[in-house]
Order: structure tokens, then C-alpha cells, then sequence
């Protein structure tokens, strides 16, 4: 018998220790997602996110496998021969055999190599591996439902492949394959019911039923015929699996319940942290982003800005859309709720809140293009009435004389100004939705605006505006891609009932922009256990779990309301907070939940070789933010500490960002001994506390 090679977790503090104790090179890691090179929601996001770290790791020896999306690759892979002989017959094999795989980089962070199964070149093979499917694991996939049939040959291929992978390997191998979601999971139990040579782990992002239950009466009988099979096979999957893991302790404790399996590990979603070598960097791009989203706010409301854009905030919604999971129907509530409260407040503020959530339409509608045309056309005409005075002033001085003011501007001048101001001339209000919906009339989003009554008019504070379709630079109404429009906003607002996780208000975090997320999602949780007062943060977390509906609707207003009258300065030290907790969300640290998964899987298939030894916890375990000590954003609270500033009071006295942000991080990092940001990372000990097993 070898001699079992020990996998130390401990070593899991500082990753390059993993080299001196198992060598790579005869080891493959495969990862297997649905979502590789596939944008749909946050799978994407971990798989894309954490590439260079997995990539730095294991090197040549990582492959992504996805589905093959023409319009995907074309945009984001490179197409090459596969890197290495064995992956090259296997390809060959695979493709003399009536299947279609693709080999390339994806063109991310890490440039991973991935590996694209066609599901649709195979589809003559449907039958005949449901077929298998039924007589081997009793599961039955009815015909009509698509997304089940796709995950059915992409199970089969999959495990095709990891199959003729290892058969074409000269020493016998060692494989980790890590499968993410019921949509990859059947390729993880075929693997194990072949008894290929194959360490498998599962993760699972949500459980089916749980997404299902907690979207309360949304469609639930006419989805009824699509869940059970679904349903089989992820629970397959994850009893299967050598090591099964969740995102979140919540998520885990529906799987214990609703898979019959408590995972093994829980692995927190990580995002790629980026480093600005100024400290206020993020403070200036979200100043640039908010001049966009003036800009088009500008042209939205061309004819109806009676509100002061300087004392606008931005606050938005984005993910996939699911109306109730998402929390959009409690934020539209809170919203009117909100309006109320600033016009008996007589606040001066407005609110514009964005949903960004994709949804079936027919393109832009003509209203909102021709707001954005109306604001060019006013732009236009203030740069060519400006160069005509100019060149008269210009003239004036050059004969040494100071111009006729009444003069500068003539008649034509004047005409041209008219024309452009009678443009903004509007019959309609501002629209609530910049798209052509095709479900108008049904449409969850429109049908409670339609009944709470936030129609953009003069007098309401809270103004909407839903953009069906996810953002993107090349669009002509909001030219900006998701990233830089969040940096643009004031506030995330992510009040889910059903999030596993939640990376848009993780990516908020590490963009320092403050959010709202709720103690049901993953985020949320995470963030309370490691942080003291996370509201300090910019971290708001509603209490969905012990509330009912319309209390949390209540604490979501007063977030809202507390945060509408905090000045900017106030806003600028809370994002600087808000930033400082990006570490917290580093895959560099969060990776090793990874680590430690692909370790304890080696170690349970091929017990004679790897030993899995996990992690005492230790007194470092779980650390906490403490509450920072400078002056507190919050103007409730600041009335105990420190001055209130008022707006007028902001611009008049000088405020060095640097220099507060570095009281504050002073007062926090000494005693927690917590990494410094400007040097090369130490590892936050966050650990054990999340673990399971
Ligand atoms: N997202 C995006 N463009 C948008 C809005 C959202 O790319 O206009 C991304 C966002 O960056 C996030 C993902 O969609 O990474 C949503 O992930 P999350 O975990 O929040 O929810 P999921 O959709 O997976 O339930
Ligand atoms: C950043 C910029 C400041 C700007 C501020 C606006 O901090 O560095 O120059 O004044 O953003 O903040 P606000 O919260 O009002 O958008
Ligand atoms: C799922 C969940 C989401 C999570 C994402 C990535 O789609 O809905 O909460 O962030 O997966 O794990």
C-alpha cells in the first residue's frame, strides 16, 4: 500500500503550504457548472470570480466544463487544441464518437482552459440515456421540460468525458470533480455509479424546494410538473457526492433538512477584490458614475426636473427576477411608505429607485429614447449657442473692447433656445419602465406600482424607474455596465426572502457602496457574524426571519428614511467603512473552503493515498469588525458623539477623506491585528467557524 500522503487543513492558513505537502502533478481539477462561460445569475459570478485563484493553485491541471452557447463563445472563449495529449485523445475520441467538444481559454481573470460540451449536437441521444437514466436510478424526466432534458445530456456527457479522461490516462489518476447545482449534478452521480476513479464534490447554490416554497403562490401548480424530477436529481447529487457543500449556514440547514444530507462544508461565495493604490480611488468613481446616471436622469425626467439633482439618491435593485424571493415586493412597499414620509417631512431630498431585473420585452420604448434624444438635443443647442457668444466675445476683445452684454445673444440665438426648451414639452409623466413589456398587464412589478401609486409625479419624492434587461455599456439609453452603475449608486437595496447568498450586495460591499440585505440570505448572516454593528458599515441587515411582513416593511422604511437623512459626508465616511470590509469577501480567503473540500474529496476516494485531518478550532476562530470609533454615520446616533452636519455645513468645511479614513482604520485594525490592505496578504482566520464537518 502507498504511503498515505496527509492533507493538512491546518496548512489552509497560508495556501502555499499546500505545495509542500501534496504534489499537484499527478492530480486533475475539473469544474463542472452549467453557468461556465454561460452568464444566468451568480454561479457565473463564483465560477468567473474565483478562476485566477483556482487557476494560481492548480495550474495547468484546472479545466472548467460548461455547455456550449455560440453567442457566449464567440464574445468570451478563444477556441485552441487542447494543452495536453491525454485531454487531446480524449476530445478526439469523444468527438469520433457523435459528440461536439470545444477546448479553449476563457478570457477572464486567470484564463482558465474549459472544456464545451454541445448538449444540442447530442440530443439524438435523449431517449436512450433517459432511458438509462430510469432503469439505473429510478429518476423518470418527462419530455416537456427543457431545462431537465439539458441537464440530462450535459450529465451524460460530462460524465463521458470524465470517464474517457481517465481511461485514457497512462498512470492511474487522480481526479477532483466538482459539480455545482442540480443542473450539473447528474453527471456526479453517474461518475459514482459507474465507480469511476473520481473524488466528487457538490454544491449546491439553493435547494429547489426551497426556491419553490418560498416564492409563496408564485405560479407554484403550474411549476408543480417541472419539480419532482428536478428535485431527484439534485438530491442524487448531493447524497452521492464523497463531499457535498452549500454557500451559506442558512442554505445548509435547508439542505440538512430538504437533501437529507448536512453538508460537509460550508464555502462561502468570495468575489476578486480589486486594490486601488489611493485609498479614496472608489471615492472618485462613484462621483464619475454618478454624473452618468445624472445624465440620464436628466433626460428621463426632461421636462418634469423639479427636483434637485444635487440632493438626489440613488438606491437600486438588480438580480434575476423573482419578484417576492428577491424582496422587490416589500422594497416597493417600503418605497410608498418612504414617499409618505418625506412629504409630511417636507425633506428635500428625492429618491430615484432603479430595478434592474431582466424580464420579457420588446426593446425600449419610444418615451424613454426620446428623453435621451431630448437631453442631447438641449446639450446641442447650449454648445452652439455657447460657441456663437464665445466667437462675439472674442471679437469684442480683440478690437480692445469689453462686449455689449444685451448684445451677445441675438434673435436667432433666442430662437434656437426656444425650439429646444418647447422640445421638453411633455404630455405624459415620466415613464416608470424604460422597456416594451410583453406581459404588461401581469407584470408583478408594474401591478404593485399601479396600486401603491408611485407614477413619477411633481409631488412624489420617491421616483421609479425599471429597466427590464440587464445593464450593458453598448446600450443607447444607459451606456453603462453593471459595475459602474452600482459604483454610481448610494445605496443597494436587497431585501430577499429566498438568497443563498446574494452577491449583489457582497459586490456593493467591495465596490463601498453601502447595502440592505436581510438576515435570510447568506450575505446578511455572514456579515452579522463577523461584524459588530454592521449598520456602522453600511451593512443594514432587515430581520426577515422573526418579523412579519409588514414589520419588516416598517424597519426596511426607517433604513431607508435614516439613510435619506444622512448628509454627504456622512455618505462618504459610511462608504468608506463600507469598503474597509472587502476583505471580508476576498476569495483569497474564502477560497479555502475550496481547498478544503477538493482535500477532504481526495482523501475520501482514494483513502490510501490522501488523509484528510481538519482544523481544531482554535481562540482566533470568528473574528468581529468592532463598532468603529469615529464619528458615526448614522445622524441618529452621531447626536450623542459628535456634531450633526448639515449639507451647507459640508461644503464649507474642508474634509480630508484620507485622513478620517485612517482614524478609523487605526481604532479598528490595532487590536484585531486584521491584514493590512497595502501589503501582501495575511489571512484572515474566518475558518472554522463555518465549517460543518
Ligand atoms: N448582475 C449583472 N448585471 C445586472 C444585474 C445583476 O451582471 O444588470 C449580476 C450581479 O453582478 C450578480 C448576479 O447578477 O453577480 C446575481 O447574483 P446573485 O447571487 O445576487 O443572485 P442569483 O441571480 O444568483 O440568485
Ligand atoms: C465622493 C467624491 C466627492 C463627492 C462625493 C459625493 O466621495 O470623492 O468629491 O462629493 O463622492 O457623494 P454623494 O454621496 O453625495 O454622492
Ligand atoms: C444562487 C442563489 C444566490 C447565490 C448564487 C451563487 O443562484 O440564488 O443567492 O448568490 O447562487 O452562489
Amino acid at each position: 500500500m502507498p504511503l498515505a500522503r496527509s492533507l493538512s487543513v491546518t496548512s489552509l492558513s497560508g495556501l502555499e503550504e499546500w505545495d509542500e505537502e501534496f504534489d499537484r502533478e499527478d492530480a486533475v481539477l475539473f469544474e463542472i457548472a452549467w453557468e461556465v462561460a454561460n452568464k444566468v445569475g451568480g454561479i457565473y459570478t463564483v465560477i468567473q470570480t474565483k478562476a485566477r485563484l483556482t487557476c494560481e493553485e492548480w495550474g495547468e491541471n484546472y479545466f472548467l466544463v460548461g455547455p456550449y452557447m455560440e453567442s457566449s463563445v464567440r464574445t468570451q472563449v478563444e477556441l485552441i487544441e487542447p494543452c495536453n495529449a491525454t485531454l487531446r485523445r480524449t476530445i478526439d475520441k469523444m468527438n469520433s464518437s457523435g459528440c461536439k467538444v470545444y477546448f479553449g481559454r476563457w478570457l477572464i481573470e486567470g484564463s482558465p482552459y474549459v472544456i464545451l460540451l454541445d448538449v444540442g449536437f447530442t440530443a439524438w441521444s435523449l431517449d436512450r440515456w433517459k432511458s438509462e437514466l430510469w432503469e439505473n436510478c429510478s429518476i423518470g424526466v418527462p419530455w416537456f421540460d427543457r431545462e431537465a432534458n439539458d441537464a440530462v445530456l450535459f450529465g451524460f456527457l460530462t460524465a463521458w468525458l470524465l470517464g474517457e479522461f481517465a481511461a485514457q490516462c497512462d498512470e492511474p489518476p487522480h481526479i477532483v470533480a466538482h459539480f455545482h447545482e442540480w443542473l450539473a449534478g447528474l453527471g456526479l452521480v453517474l461518475c459514482r455509479q459507474r465507480q469511476l476513479p473520481v473524488a466528487t464534490i457538490f454544491t449546491t447554490h439553493a435547494t429547489l424546494l426551497g426556491r419553490y416554497l418560498c416564492a409563496g403562490n408564485v405560479d407554484f401548480y403550474n411549476k408543480l410538473a417541472e419539480i419532482y424530477h428536478r428535485y431527484c436529481l439534485e438530491r442524487a447529487a448531493a447524497r452521492c457526492a464523497h463531499v457535498f457543500t452549500t454557500v451559506s449556514q442558512i442554505t445548509a440547514i435547508e439542505a440538512e433538512h430538504l437533501l437529507k444530507r448536512k453538508p460537509d462544508i460550508v464555502t462561502p461565495n468570495g468575489l476578486n477584490v480589486k486594490k486601488f493604490s489611493a485609498m479614496h480611488e472608489f471615492q472618485n468613481l462613484h462621483a464619475q458614475s454618478k454624473a452618468r446616471i445624472q445624465e440620464f436622469v436628466r433626460g428621463h425626467f426632461y421636462g418634469h426636473l423639479d427636483f434637485n439633482l444635487d440632493k438626489t439618491v440613488f438606491l437600486f435593485i438588480a438580480g434575476r427576477y423573482e419578484f417576492s424571493n428577491k424582496g422587490a415586493d416589500i422594497f416597493l412597499e417600503a418605497l410608498a411608505r418612504l414617499n409618505y414620509l418625506l412629504r409630511v417631512n417636507h425633506s428635500e431630498v428625492t429618491i430615484i429607485a432603479f430595478f434592474i431585473m431582466p424580464a420579457r420585452t420588446n426593446n425600449f420604448n419610444v418615451e424613454t429614447l426620446k428623453g435621451q434624444a431630448v437631453r442631447k438635443q438641449l446639450w446641442d443647442t447650449a454648445q452652439t449657442v455657447k460657441e456663437r457668444f464665445g466667437k462675439k466675445l472674442y471679437e469684442s476683445l480683440l478690437v480692445g473692447q469689453l462686449p455689449d452684454v444685451s448684445k451677445m445673444l441675438d434673435k436667432e440665438d433666442f430662437t434656437m433656445m426656444k425650439r429646444a426648451i418647447f422640445a421638453t414639452q411633455r404630455q405624459c409623466l415620466p415613464p416608470i419602465c424604460s422597456h416594451n413589456m410583453l406581459e404588461d398587464s401581469s407584470d408583478p412589478i408594474l401591478n404593485c406600482i399601479r396600486r401603491i401609486g408611485l407614477f413619477n409625479s411633481a409631488q412624489d419624492r420617491v421616483k421609479v424607474i425599471f429597466h427590464p434587461e440587464f445593464l450593458s455599456s453598448t446600450s443607447p439609453l444607459l451606456p453603462m455596465d453593471y459595475e459602474e452603475f452600482v459604483r454610481g449608486c448610494h445605496l443597494g437595496v436587497f431585501p430577499s426572502y429566498y438568497e443563498p447568498w446574494g452577491y449583489t450586495p457582497a459586490e456593493c460591499t467591495v465596490m463601498g457602496i453601502p447595502s440592505i440585505s436581510t438576515n435570510l440570505s447568506g450575505f446578511g448572516c455572514f456579515m452579522e457574524e463577523h461584524i459588530a454593528d454592521p449598520s456602522a458599515y453600511g451593512i443594514y441587515i432587515l430581520d426577515r426571519r422573526y418579523r412579519g411582513v409588514d414589520e419588516s416593511c416598517n424597519q426596511l422604511t426607517s433604513f431607508l428614511f435614516q439613510f435619506c437623512q444622512q448628509s454627504r459626508r456622512q455618505r462618504i465616511i459610511q462608504r468608506n467603512r463600507t469598503e474597509r470590509l472587502s476583505d471580508l469577501l476576498d476569495w483569497r480567503y474564502l477560497g479555502r473552503y475550496y481547498v478544503s473540500a477538493r482535500h477532504m474529496a481526495l482523501a475520501k476516494a482514494f483513502p490510501d493515498t490522501f488523509i484528510y485531518e481538519p482544523q481544531e478550532p482554535t481562540s482566533a476562530t470568528g473574528f468581529r469588525y468592532p463598532r468603529p470609533a469615529s464619528v458615526p454615520p448614522s445622524p441618529a446616533h452621531s447626536l450623542h458623539s459628535s456634531p450633526h452636519h448639515s449639507e451647507a455645513e459640508d461644503e464649507e468645511e474642508p474634509y480630508d477623506e484620507d485622513l478620517e479614513a485612517e482614524k478609523d482604520r487605526v481604532n479598528i485594525r490595532q487590536p484585531f491585528n486584521l491584514p493590512n490592505r497595502n501589503k501582501n496578504h495575511t489571512v484572515v482566520n474566518v475558518t472554522p467557524a463555518n465549517s460543518m464537518s
